[in-house]
């Protein structure tokens, strides 16, 4: 099946940009076949600087929706379309309108974690590892802020920063889990691990980080060292951190505690919907296409241009 996928991308001029939370698996499909794994800021940022015909998203829709975004010329594939976000879910773009009017006179900062709609009503869009800087330079402006749709990358953003704030009432389900009580414990069990914290968790949760980052952020963190980390954010991405540390303990964060479900959750069952079956049908069929009316692509391509300029 990987030999038939390389072929198909190889024959139809196609990339292959995958996410740090899908499945090791497509992770080293996607590097191995001159795409990219990465944080979402990047793989947008690579979609658009390829020069494939076709781009396969292996993440979730919002990231094919970036994609597309930045790149209307080229047909954008993911590999199921019903592999979505909680925060894109929560943040319907009827109440969103709403809530703007209600606040017009704020700048609308949005995360990427949105659907195109939110993206094209946003004066700016930000990523994890961009938000705090956009937010601050932003206040340096003088402007006040209408934040969506994490509450709690929101309350990071806004306590770092010192900004002007209201916040959209949105959580990840799978960085929503974590609790600091458990990880309080966890950490005297290992009282040399660093705490690694992807800034979707509750604010307790990040009180007790050692740092506090993106993606991208936390795989730097374990670059060419050993010792021991404990991790909140999706256990996907400890195939990149296995991969760039040197022999590093990983452990995931607890989600066990009060109302929990699982010792740990930590894992999204949105980017477990990516496969390399999947994979394999869609390139070859070209299925699954992202298609978004053209009027919302131009407005949404000058909010994520902001950042992309501002991030060069
Ligand atoms: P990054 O922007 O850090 O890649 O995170 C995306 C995401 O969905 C986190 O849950
Ligand atoms: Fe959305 Fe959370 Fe899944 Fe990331 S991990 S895609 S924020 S639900």
């Amino acid at each position: 099946m990987i030999e038939e996928i390389k072929q198909l991308l190889k024959q139809k001029n196609a990339v292959l940009v995958a996410h740090y939370y899908v499945s090791p698996e497509l992770q080293d499909l996607a590097e191995e076949t001159g795409g990219i794994t990465s944080d979402s800021l990047e793989m947008a940022r690579f979609g658009k600087n390829s020069s494939a015909d076709i781009i396969v998203v292996a993440g979730v829709k919002f990231m094919g929706e970036t994609a597309k975004i930045l790149s209307p010329e080229k047909k954008v594939l993911v590999l199921d379309k019903n592999a979505t976000c909680s925060l894109d879910e929560g943040c319907p773009i009827d109440e969103f309108s709403k809530f703007c009017d209600e606040n017009s006179n704020r700048t609308i900062v949005v995360y990427a974690n949105t659907s195109a709609e939110i993206k094209a009503k946003a004066d700016w869009v930000v990523t994890s590892g961009s938000a705090l800087s956009v937010v601050k330079h932003l206040k340096q402006q003088g402007e006040k802020i209408l934040w969506a749709p994490d509450k709690h990358l929101g309350y990071y953003v806004k306590t770092n920063s010192n900004a002007d704030m209201i916040l959209w009432d949105g959580h990840c389900v799978v960085h929503e889990k974590f609790k600091a009580d458990s990880l309080k414990q966890l950490k005297q069990k290992h009282p040399s691990a660093t705490i690694l914290v992807h800034p979707e968790s509750p604010k307790a949760v990040i009180e007790l980080a050692d740092l506090v980052g993106s993606t991208t952020a936390i795989i730097d963190a374990v670059r060419n060292k050993s010792g021991i980390f404990i991790v909140a954010t999706d256990n996907g991405i400890f195939h990149q951190m296995q991969k760039v540390s040197n022999n590093a303990t990983l452990i995931e964060a607890p989600s066990r505690g009060y109302a929990a479900d699982c010792e740990s959750c930590a894992h999204c069952d949105w980017m477990a919907m990516n496969n390399t079956e999947k994979l394999l049908l869609t390139i070859k069929n070209e299925i699954n296409e992202i298609n978004i009316d053209p009027k919302i692509i131009t407005k949404a391509q000058h909010s994520i241009n902001r950042l992309l300029n501002f991030t060069k």
